[in-house]
């Protein structure tokens, strides 16, 4: 009763206010699966291709494509198929694309129903997705990493570093480090408000700060933890999203538009660990290009045993450079978003692949989401230790947080003891 009778689609929209994709699949039970595809701004090169149909209307933006390839031939290859053999339907859609990059069929229409799938087969197995997936290994809440500031491609890169975020060693549990992080986002909010710097709030639901400089974002950050009442580095640390190859130039060099400077990658890399040096920073995100491998060893090297060095657009979900970067000595830590790689099964193999590598692991969303929950589902049910869904405000983010408040209920004292102390203890010079 598991069999796919149907698949079908329909274009709704994000939190931008742009066309996506949200997939559901019919089993002969009766019982549907549904998901909607997010979408980043900030992507890395080698991500899964969104289809986008061009043209003037929607700038170009619209998905009506995507939602035709799934109602027909995707629709066609898994008709039949057994949603529970997940690997199966996913590499059913991967031979019918044909692609490396998934850019026949789209990225954006693989993934919904991929995804889509999975709540399937957890809804006919009657059992909460993260339950389905953890299939009785004991799991817990992840850690969650949350945009305080936003900037970069989110925020018209009125800040250069995209985001400003805290994670909470002080926390207990998850909901604790919800509370936590709420009192922080006020107090920032009021500095930044009393200051005259506010001008709103980016695409994550972070402040879109005016900022003098990118360190004045540091300072301020600290400024607002210690007002919140925390003490900085022990009760509530800094992990930043440096974004970096929307900084890199043609030449190789980084620039700060907010300073008027542009750095070389050894300069940029004396800042950042001037920076760890001066600030409780627990994590930095992609600190250097997708492309800039050697920089990202060197910084490795130096500061990797001290903070989490974590690859995006570096490592796209992709399990083989997960693997190559493990064997360089790069990074040690993997953002996860399935719709960088496009299914379920090639997310879970990055993820396996992070393990295997002795790497950590974040699962994350994008700067473009929705209502969708399916990634706090996948943290937990895969034992991926972090979660990174954005800011504290705007429901797209909002409703992730919550779900998390409700398994971390129902786990009750079944769940795994929570990570954020032993994660995020700052480690000496
Ligand atoms: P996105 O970026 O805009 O590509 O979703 C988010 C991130 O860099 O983590
Ligand atoms: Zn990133």
């Amino acid at each position: 009763m598991t069999a796919i009778r149907t698949v079908l689609a329909r274009r709704v929209w994000d939190s931008r206010g742009k066309p996506t994709v949200e997939a559901e699949v019919v089993l002969e039970s009766g019982v549907i699966g549904r998901a909607i595809t997010p979408a980043g701004a900030s992507t890395g090169s080698g991500e899964a291709r969104e289809l986008r149909d061009g043209g003037p209307a929607l700038r170009g933006l619209d998905v009506q494509q995507a939602v035709r390839n799934v109602v027909g031939p995707i629709r066609e290859a898994l008709r039949g198929l057994d949603a529970t053999d997940q690997g199966g339907v996913d590499a059913a859609m991967i031979r019918l694309d044909g692609t490396r990059d998934k850019s026949r069929l789209g990225g954006n229409a693989i993934v919904a129903v991929s995804l889509a799938c999975l709540h399937a087969a957890a809804a006919d197995a009657r059992v909460p997705l993260w339950q389905h997936l953890a299939a009785g290994r004991r799991v817990g809440l992840p850690v969650p990493e949350i945009q305080i500031y936003g900037g970069g491609a989110h925020a018209s890169a009125r800040v250069d570093l995209q985001d400003f975020m805290v994670v909470c060693p002080g926390a207990g549990n998850f909901a604790e480090a919800l509370e936590m992080t709420a009192e922080v986002y006020y107090a920032a909010g009021a500095r930044l408000a009393k200051k005259g710097a506010l001008q709103g709030v980016a695409d994550e639901g972070g402040y879109w700060p005016s900022f003098r400089s990118n360190e004045e974002g540091l300072s301020e950050l600290v400024r607002s933890i210690e007002d919140a009442g925390f003490r900085p580095g022990q009760d509530v640390a800094i992990a930043l999203d440096i974004a970096a190859t929307q900084l890199q130039q043609p030449g190789g060099r980084y620039a700060l538009a907010l300073e008027n400077r542009t750095l070389s990658a050894d300069q940029f890399g004396i800042m950042l660990e001037r920076w760890v040096d001066a600030y409780p920073i627990v994590s930095i995100e992609d600190p250097f290009a997708e492309t800039d491998t050697e920089a990202m060893k060197a910084f490795t090297k130096r500061v990797g045993h001290r903070i989490q060095i974590v690859g995006d657009d570096y490592f796209v979900t992709d399990a083989d450079r997960i693997k190559t970067a493990a064997a360089a000595g790069a990074c040690n830590t993997v953002l996860i978003k399935p719709n960088q790689i496009g299914t379920v099964t090639e997310a879970y193999a990055a993820v396996k692949a992070a393990q295997a590598a002795g790497f950590g692991a974040i699962v994350s969303a994008r700067s473009g989401e929705t209502e969708d929950i399916s990634i706090v589902h996948l943290a937990i049910g895969w034992g991926v230790p972090q979660l990174k869904v954005g800011s504290f405000s705007r429901s797209e983010r909002m409703v992730k947080w919550n779900e998390g408040i409700r398994i971390e209920e129902a786990l009750g004292s079944a769940a795994q003891p929570f990570a954020a102390g032993r994660l995020f203890k700052r480690k000496a010079a």
